[in-house]
């Protein structure tokens, strides 16, 4: 169990999850995955709609400062994919190698991992991580980032501590 527990939101977009026709085991995959880090204290599906994408985030973030906000879904390429264009404009800052280290180890599972147009980047003192849908791509993507995201939030909430001391943590 980590010393801190973060503060998180699960947002999972899914045109069919939220008419009810499909189950969200991504988000619960999620949700599992960051037990041992975070109270997961909000968890949403709505659908792969941008202007809802763009409000849930602004709120989760400035009335709500959670310390992280993970979505899923909607990274691809169909026309109903808009989450990394929600995400985009609600950023201050992104972390292009965190969304990069993402893609390129998924690239040795599949070379549909070039489809993701996942963002990762920082809102206030919020991160927000862009995973895709499924949950296999889920597991394969978010695995890549959880062993950094202690490292990172601490740094976002101002930890001075110098980083080399902490490599090995
Ligand atoms: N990344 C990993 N590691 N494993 C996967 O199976 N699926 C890809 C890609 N990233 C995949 C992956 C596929 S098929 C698509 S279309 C894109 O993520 C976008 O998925 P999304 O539209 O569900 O967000």
């Amino acid at each position: 169990m980590a010393t801190v527990m973060y503060r998180a939101g699960i947002l999972t977009l899914s045109d069919k999850g939220a008419c009810g026709e499909r189950e969200d085991e991504s988000g619960s995959l999620l949700a599992e995955m960051v037990s041992e880090l975070a109270h997961v204290v909000r968890y949403q599906m709505i659908a792969d709609d941008q202007e809802k994408i763009i409000m849930m985030l602004k709120s989760w973030v400035d009335d709500l400062q959670l310390d992280f906000i993970l979505t899923t879904g909607g990274t691809g390429l169909s026309p109903r994919d808009v989450t990394p264009q929600a995400t985009e404009t609600v950023l201050d800052y992104q972390v292009p190698g965190m969304a990069e280290a993402m893609r390129a180890a998924s690239l040795s599972k599949t070379p549909r991992a070039m489809l993701s147009r996942a963002l990762v980047g920082v809102r206030q003192k919020t991160l927000i991580i862009n995973l895709p849908g499924s949950p296999k791509a889920v597991r394969e993507n978010f695995e890549v980032l959880l062993p950094v995201l202690p490292h990172a939030l601490a740094k976002l909430n101002g930890d001075p501590a110098d980083c080399a001391a902490k490599e090995d943590q």
